[in-house]
């Protein structure tokens, strides 16, 4: 694994998004794996701006995200399509044809996780963006996932709800479940780059750097990984 180790999470962000930039000027019609939750929102402000500035152009390239809550519409403001649209596809000169975000709503929820794995199959993904849950989830993929997982639906932890539990008015609000990309369509990426900040991530991340390779910490299975980049902030990195 590649380390990098930034003072603060704007440094983070910088450092990311010369990665993102290098990869869609060498590839413009790039397939790139996408994220939510807070650590990847500055990237996404470094991106806009990328465009704004023309250093980097989203016209050809597709998006797959690694998950959605089940039971979200895309107009829900915490539903992880909105969240997209909000933080970046709004911003930049993507086709929104081009975005693919599993639905939450969907009748038939296996049906939905087995189109979206078709759809990956027919796109590797040359770039993979990750953060990382404070129990070591990658994408929603709880402790336990088996690491074959293909995209799947998921039953959260109590943990993992509390933690994102600030992006709503109470906890009761935060769905129960999610469909996810699985470990192996995550591990399929050509590179990955996953960012992580603040104290609330270190013992993660030691998991994932220095641990066994054992489904209990989902990250870990990135040490078999050709191509990972970890950007950290100093206090992510507090424990290494
Ligand atoms: C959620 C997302 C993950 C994300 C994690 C960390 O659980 N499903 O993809 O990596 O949160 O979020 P944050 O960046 O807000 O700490």
């Amino acid at each position: 694994m590649n380390i990098i180790i930034a003072s603060n999470a704007h440094e983070v962000a910088l450092k990311a998004y010369e990665l993102f930039k290098t990869q869609l000027n060498h590839k413009p019609n790039s397939v790139l794996g996408l994220a939510t939750g807070s650590s990847p929102i500055l990237l996404y402000q470094e991106l806009i701006l990328g465009v704004k500035n023309q250093e980097l152009s989203f016209k050809e390239v597709h998006t797959f995200n690694l998950d959605e809550y089940v039971g979200m519409d895309a107009h829900h403001p915490q539903s992880y399509a909105f969240f997209m649209k909000k933080q970046l596809f709004d911003h930049v000169d993507i086709d929104v044809k081009h975005t693919h975000i599993p639905c939450g709503l969907a009748v038939d929820l296996n049906k939905e996780c087995e189109r979206y794995n078709h759809a990956l199959k027919n796109h590797t993904i040359d770039m993979q963006l990750l953060g990382i849950g404070s129990n070591g989830h990658i994408g929603f993929n709880e402790p336990h996932t088996s690491f074959d997982s293909v995209t799947h639906v998921v039953k959260l932890k109590e943990s993992t709800r509390q933690d994102n539990a600030v992006f709503f008015s109470s906890l009761d609000e935060v769905p129960t479940h999610a469909i996810s990309m699985g470990i192996h369509n995550i591990l399929e990426a050509k590179k990955i780059v996953l960012l992580a900040i603040g104290k609330k991530k270190a013992a993660a991340i030691k998991a994932m750097v220095h641990g066994p390779i054992d489904e209990v910490c989902p990250g870990s299975i990135l040490q078999t990984h050709p191509d990972v980049t970890l950007i950290l902030d100093t206090e992510a990195a507090s424990h290494l």
